[in-house]
């Protein structure tokens, strides 16, 4: 395989990019892009806008203007942010472009002459108030499989389903708040049965598929697929291509894909070249994990219909929180992406993003935490290494490389790492461990730190030269080295470091990261290259994020007028026993003075019956009644979540209440 193509999943036209796009899936396909091309790959980087869709087309009419006006805004928002990032594409197209709207609709009739598609009259939501069909974003209602409030149409985000609107439970309108009513419109359907053992075979196949998408995507599979609704009543977007279907459109996850492949071709147009070859030798996408089910089962069956080379894997970024908090846009708890990069640095925060967790975790931003890392690791670990190595290169050498006059075993232990350094980056590269590849660098830093002190130039360079000269001769070797491997990651720092290392016009080439630089090479005058950030420069954003917290009352925060709600009070628990067909389960019988109420608890797994009588607890008592297990429960006794202590209220009276 010499050549690559590398797609990032396409950003709706309807908001700029914020910190939880980038580290999920910008960031990590730059470093695979910039990667490749230094190993000496043809790689062929590509993204554009996903411009149509409902929340583009509600926006248009709020705003009225037309959609295409409003995606046209955003494109240059986001193309702006993912500049300022410096995420390398190739091309980065609108799936506006006519030239999409044509590979789009004979995809779609390549699959319906193919009889992949067919049509069938259905039944949908109809929203009598607003006067249309709901697209499936604008009902909300509760999940048909795991039950959890506040279920889309089409997904569901606590349990990561597809779903169809007319599975919902108690659906409502999310434009006017009405109740929908169900209507037949003919409705054109892709055969997603058809391919259920292909794509099952192709996942358990597929050595290369990171572990999360792997599991998620079998887990789907094995429940079964259903055929898959591929158009919309609508206006806004790509109408289909069939007479006959004139009011239709393509829904928008039947034509987004192919995003990838018109970017491409948009690109291959403006190059004169061909961008099938670098399909054909692999595609890696890359993705936040909110659409792995769309990457990893309906875009392989368009494909395997299609009769086209499935992609080579499918890399899916985990959620970024900030604060330790669920981002929001609509809450305005979020960092954009432009915002950031016009107070810091890019490259710091392509460092942070990348050194804070692993892509296959859920991580969080926190300024504190930003500003740890950028001081201790960049400005006292990398900035350090590279700033002392160059002063002192100045200071004592006149600013040249000096020959190397002896080798001792801690010169050759560096010298070792240093040489095995680009290997052990590539392997966790190849793999898109990025994180990993990062730490081995910096880790390299870290041992030239320790090696730096041991040897304590400052000193030997007086009382014994030669070792000083080594030392310095490889630690300027280091410098390169690291330079080179952090190019993928940091491409401004990496491009500063070459510049004082005085090595213009560099191409950045992963094999030659270990080639030393010969003796008496020289420099280029030094500057520091990682500042340390200041405290009230993390407390100024900090004040202006949590403003947004507090004005607004977002996010899990209650009132004290929520928590007064809650009538908690000590009771005493006077009877207790097991329940009939629950391994978890007692029913407790509760004194609090002025009454008696009966609570079914999750406590059987830690208490016997026999010893919670008498016992002092803590009730919850105004909580609305419910039944257990067919046996009424009237309020919660607390305990802590998993090891199921009792919140003990020492000698309080039974009866009191808790403020
Ligand atoms: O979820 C999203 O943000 C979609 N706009 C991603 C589309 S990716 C692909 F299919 F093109
Ligand atoms: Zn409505």
């Amino acid at each position: 395989m010499n050549k690559v193509f590398i797609t990032c999943a396409l950003p709706y036209a309807n908001g700029p990019c914020h910190l939880g796009h980038l580290r999920s899936t910008y960031i990590p396909a730059d470093i695979y892009a910039r990667y490749n091309r230094m190993k000496g790959r043809e790689v062929l980087f590509v993204c554009a806008t996903d411009e149509h869709g409902t929340p583009i087309a509600v926006k248009a009419e709020n705003e009225g203007k037309p959609p295409v006006e409003i995606a046209g805004r955003y494109y240059e928002m986001i193309k702006s942010d993912l500049d300022a990032c410096h995420i390398s594409f190739d091309n980065f197209s609108r799936t506006t472009d006519p030239l999409h709207y044509q590979i789009a609709q004979n995809f779609f009739l390549d699959l319906y002459q193919k009889g992949f598609i067919y049509e069938e009259t259905i039944e949908q939501l109809y929203c009598s108030e607003c006067d249309r069909f709901l697209p499936d974003r604008y009902v909300e209602g509760s999940c048909p499989q795991c039950q959890a409030e506040g279920a889309r149409g089409d997904h569901c985000e606590s349990c990561g389903r597809h779903l169809d609107p007319l599975e919902l439970l108690n659906p409502t309108c999310l434009i006017c708040d009405s109740k929908p009513q169900v209507r037949e419109s003919k409705h054109y359907f892709f055969k997603l049965t058809h391919f259920q053992k292909q794509v099952q075979e192709w996942i358990e196949s597929n050595p290369e598929l990171p572990a999360n998408v792997r599991n998620y995507a079998l887990q789907w599979v094995k429940e079964g697929l259903k055929d898959w609704i591929l158009t919309r009543d609508m206006e806004w977007g790509i109408p289909v291509p069939l007479e006959g279907a004139e009011g239709k459109i393509i829904y928008v996850w039947g034509e987004a894909f192919l995003g990838y492949i018109s970017s491409a071709a948009q690109w291959a147009r403006k190059e004169g070249k061909a961008w099938e070859p670098y399909w054909d030798d692999g595609a890696v996408h890359f993705i936040g994990k909110d659409i792995i089910y769309h990457h990893s089962i309906f875009w392989p069956s368009l494909l395997l219909g299609y009769g086209c080379k499935l992609p080579r894997t499918i890399v899916a970024g985990e959620y970024l929180s900030l604060e330790g908090l669920k981002m929001s846009t609509s809450k305005n708890w979020v960092i954009w992406a432009s915002e950031f990069m016009k107070k810091f640095d890019y490259n710091l925060l392509r460092y942070y993003l990348v050194a804070n967790a692993p892509l296959t975790r859920d991580t969080d931003f926190s300024w504190d935490d930003f500003q740890r890392r950028v001081n201790d690791e960049l400005a006292d670990i990398l900035g350090n290494f590279l700033h002392r190595t160059f002063s002192f290169t100045h200071r004592f050498y006149g600013g040249k490389i000096p020959q190397p006059e002896k080798w001792n075993d801690t010169d050759r232990a560096l010298e070792e790492q240093l040489k095995a350094l680009p290997e052990r980056v590539s392997g966790h590269l190849d793999n898109y461990h990025f994180r990993e590849g990062l730490r081995e660098i910096i880790g390299l830093a870290k041992a030239g730190n320790k090696y730096f002190n041991d040897h304590e130039p400052w000193k030997t360079v007086k009382s014994n030269p030669q070792e000083a000269a080594t030392c310095l001769y490889l630690c300027n070797q280091a410098a390169k080295a690291m330079a080179i491997l952090l190019f993928p990651y940091l491409p401004g720092k990496a491009q500063d470091i070459m510049d004082i290392l005085n090595l213009d016009g560099y191409e950045f080439n992963w094999d030659d990261a270990a080639q030393f630089i010969p003796a008496e090479h020289e420099l280029a005058p030094a500057k520091p290259l990682f500042p340390k950030i200041d405290d009230e420069v993390i407390e100024k954003e900090k004040e202006a994020l949590y403003e947004n917290l507090e004005e607004k009352e977002v996010m899990d925060l209650i009132s004290i007028e929520d928590f007064a709600r809650m009538d908690l009070r000590v009771g005493m628990i006077t009877g207790a026993e097991t329940v009939k067909g629950s391994e978890n389960l007692l029913k407790l019988l509760v004194d609090l003075k002025y009454k008696h109420i009966q609570v079914v608890a999750g406590l059987a797994k830690k208490y016997q019956p026999a010893e919670l009588i008498n016992q002092k607890v803590i009730v919850l008592v105004n909580l609305k009644p419910a039944k257990l297990f067919g046996i009424k429960s009237e309020g919660m006794v607390l305990a802590t979540q998993d090891s199921l202590n009792l919140l003990n209220p020492g000698n309080a009276e039974v009866g009191e209440g808790i403020k």
